[in-house]
């Protein structure tokens, strides 16, 4: 039984999923061909593998994307960080939760405007705009400013722009705000600046790796 409330919602979800996981092979054979030629860098993407993935959906797994459903009903949260957006397959997730707490905010975050564009149209779609605030630009200057206390984060970006992200949120989370960053056993190096923040005792926040396909962080501050 799905956990989404609406079959607007969960059909644009099954249809941008299945957009994303068609890409998978062509996004797997750039970066192995790229990671052969001993091609790229930990600390962000080149010129070239940003035009790759500039019509790129890579969507937060369905599981994945559930938990972090769960996550914020268990929380009643009413407002939530997305960074990194995409064509928002898992802000519809997110806004579903939030709808079902009773309403609320979910900033977005995305710098490619096609990509900006496509989940705006699904959020029309799925009968969600209304709960979502998708900042377009470059994080680093749309989530300067952030209005109330954050229940809960999505960290599914760019590992480079994680640390960067946490720095502007972190003032913002209320006590017992949870974040969620994807693919931490996968990319622990390239995610190192962010574990440098999250594992600062001065920073209040606690950690723990869960057993998810390539490893997903649940941090708390608490
Ligand atoms: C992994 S995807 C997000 C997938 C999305 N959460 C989903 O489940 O559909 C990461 C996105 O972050 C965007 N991004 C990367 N760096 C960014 C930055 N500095 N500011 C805003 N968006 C950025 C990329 O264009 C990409 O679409």
């Amino acid at each position: 039984m799905s956990l989404l409330s609406d079959p607007a919602l969960q059909a644009r979800v099954d249809a941008l999923q299945a957009q994303s996981q068609a890409q998978e092979p062509q996004t797997h054979g750039y970066f192995a061909a790229r990671a052969k030629a001993n091609d790229l860098s930990w600390d962000g993407l080149d010129a070239d593998a940003n035009r790759f993935m500039a019509d790129k959906l890579v969507a937060l797994e369905p599981v994945k994307a559930e938990f972090c459903h769960m996550l914020v009903r268990a929380l009643r949260a009413t407002r939530v960080v997305e960074v990194g957006t995409s064509f928002g397959v898992s802000t519809l997730y997110l806004a579903d939760a939030v709808r079902a707490n009773g309403g609320g905010v979910v900033i977005g975050t995305e710098y490619e405007p096609a990509k900006a564009a496509a989940a705006r149209a699904s959020f029309a779609q799925a009968g969600v705009a209304d709960l979502i605030d998708l900042r377009e630009g470059d994080l680093r200057e749309t989530l300067k400013v952030i209005e109330g206390p954050v229940d809960f984060v999505l960290m599914d970006i760019w590992t480079e722009m994680a640390r960067p992200a946490l720095e502007l949120i972190h003032p913002h989370l209320r006590p017992g705000a949870v974040i969620v960053a994807d693919n931490t056993t996968t990319f622990r190096h390239a995610y190192r600046h962010f574990f440098a923040f999250v594992e600062d005792p001065a920073n209040g926040l606690k950690t723990l790796t869960l057993p998810f396909d390539g490893g997903l962080e649940m941090v708390v501050r608490v």
